[in-house]
């Protein structure tokens, strides 16, 4: 048995606790929120604290926080020699007071709240200080059905960045596509399976082939027309920035 503490309640606190909470072989003891409310629905399963102090032992502190309160948290625990790892993809592992086993565990996935995730799909990016530490870390992430991969700061710094551009950015053309459509009284439902054939179509090709569009093609009567369509100025700054990059990878210069 694996006996984990949890710090933090937002979105990928939530995700880990219903996850360790659903394992066999994992045991959450604490979780501690400095909001006690946000997790009181969970009262009956697990000692919830908003205190420091009040932590008990266990075998791993998982510290799902924001990035920049991770160093200072981890200078405010009231122990050392004990697993303490952080969730982030860009906070180095160094950057957690020396006083503890440090670690990281970075569920390479996004996470919200309220969208349900399998962690089948979430590969875990483990580091340690300790080698001996490995084992149970990876242990703890194949309980819950976890792919794991040991990956370095360096490693993960690079992966963070890559998913930003894959995971941030791409969200948020989808919301200026729900914009366009929006304002156009156009239905963003029928957009949703080009949107989930963009993201399976790069499983098995690479995504320099699985590019096409006006851009590719260098239509450029069509990009022409489009900019003309778009009436948001930082829009029309993304479509061309956007549409230089593509031509750019693509073979051409220029708009
Ligand atoms: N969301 C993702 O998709 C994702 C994916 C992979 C990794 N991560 C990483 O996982 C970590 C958590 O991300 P998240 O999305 O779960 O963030 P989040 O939903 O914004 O939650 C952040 C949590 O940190 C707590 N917190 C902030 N400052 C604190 C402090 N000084 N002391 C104690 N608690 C503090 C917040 O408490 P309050 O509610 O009291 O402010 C909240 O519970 C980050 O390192 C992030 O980089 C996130």
């Amino acid at each position: 048995m694996i006996l984990v503490t949890i710090i933090g309640a937002g979105n990928v606190a939530t995700h880990l606790f219903k996850a360790f909470n659903k394992a066999e072989n994992i045991t959450v003891n604490q979780w501690f929120s400095r909001d006690t409310n946000t997790i009181s629905a969970h009262k009956n399963e697990v000692e919830i604290i908003n205190d420091l102090s009040q932590l008990k032992q266990a075998d791993i502190y998982i510290l799902a926080i924001s990035d920049d309160a991770i160093a200072g948290v981890s200078e405010q625990l009231p122990f050392e020699n004990r697993i303490v790892l952080h969730t982030s993809g860009s906070v180095g592992v160094y950057d957690m007071d020396k006083k503890h086993r440090r670690g990281v565990f970075y569920p390479l996935q996004t996470f919200s709240k309220t969208a349900d995730i399998d962690f089948k799909n979430v590969p875990i990016c483990i580091e340690t200080i300790n080698k001996k530490d490995y084992s149970i870390v990876k242990a703890l992430a194949v309980a819950i059905g976890s792919p794991t991969k040991k990956v370095n700061s360096d490693q993960r710094r690079v992966l963070h960045l890559a998913a930003v551009f894959v995971n941030n950015f791409t969200n948020q053309l989808y919301r200026i596509g729900h914009e366009i459509t929006e304002s156009e009284g156009a239905e963003f439902d029928l957009l949703k399976p080009l949107i989930l054939e963009t993201a399976k179509k790069v499983q098995d090709l690479s995504p320099y082939r699985a590019q096409t569009g006006p851009a590719k093609r260098h239509d450029k009567k069509t990009i022409r027309k489009h900019l003309k369509q778009l009436k948001n100025n930082h829009h029309k700054a993304i479509y061309e920035l956007l549409t230089y990059s593509i031509q750019k990878t693509h073979g051409r210069k220029k708009l």
